[in-house]
């Protein structure tokens, strides 16, 4: 194994859900480039039916944990919220697909509101993925979160009732708390890799 191979392999490894932090900001630096890598994640016709919503201002840190209960939002110096977009069809599709843009237009009219949604949380989910593991590069360490209440964020972060958002994944993302032990590896299951088929 090679020595990016490697290093990538144990980063993924080494990733735990951490939900306590330093008292140390993120430099701007950094949270760009972890951004910027959560951005570089692939999405269906690349039309990027995501967005990352950088929560860093303090009193909506707190009220994300009020309206959840989960106090890792006020703890983490960085929140990410990872909003799908499944609007009939985004604004800059052409600029993006350009030539492409009436095939891809013709796939998206066919799809129901629902399958838009979805295909927007995958977008969305896939950008958080990276993130958690751009974030372990920097030597930060996150906490990827399903546990609120859509409408309750998207209150939060000023999107109010619009149909055509959907929060995906909320991280909270800091650097380790010297003082507080590495989490140990949960486990994971060994019959979850199916060789080919389910059917025998
Ligand atoms: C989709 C998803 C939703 C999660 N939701 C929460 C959550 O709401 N609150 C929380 O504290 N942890 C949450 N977690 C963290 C998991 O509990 C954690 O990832 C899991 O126990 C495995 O541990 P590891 O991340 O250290 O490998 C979530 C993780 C994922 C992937």
């Amino acid at each position: 194994m090679g020595n990016t191979s490697s290093l990538v392999h144990s980063l993924i490894a080494q990733r735990r859900t951490v939900r306590t932090y330093a008292d140390t900001p993120i430099p701007d630096a950094v949270l760009d480039r972890v951004v910027s890598s959560a951005l570089e994640a692939p999405s269906a016709f690349n039309l990027q039916l995501r967005d990352v919503v950088v929560v860093t201002d303090p009193a909506l840190r707190q009220a994300l944990t009020d309206s959840s209960g989960q106090p890792q939002f006020a703890a983490a110096p960085a929140v990410l919220v990872f909003v799908g977009r499944s609007e009939l069809w985004p604004e800059d599709a052409e600029e993006i697909l350009g030539a492409k843009a009436d095939y891809v237009r013709n796939y998206k009219q066919q799809q129901t509101e629902q399958q838009r949604v979805k295909a927007a949380i995958i977008d969305a989910t896939l950008a958080a993925g990276t993130a958690l593991i751009a974030a372990q590069a920097e030597g930060l360490v996150t906490n990827p979160t399903t546990g609120w209440d859509e409408h309750a964020i998207k209150d939060i972060i000023g999107l109010g009732d619009r149909k055509d958002r959907s929060v995906a994944v909320i991280v909270a993302m800091g650097y380790p708390d010297p003082a507080a032990p590495v989490p140990a590896h949960p486990g994971r299951q060994a019959d979850r890799r199916v060789s080919n088929s389910y059917a025998k």
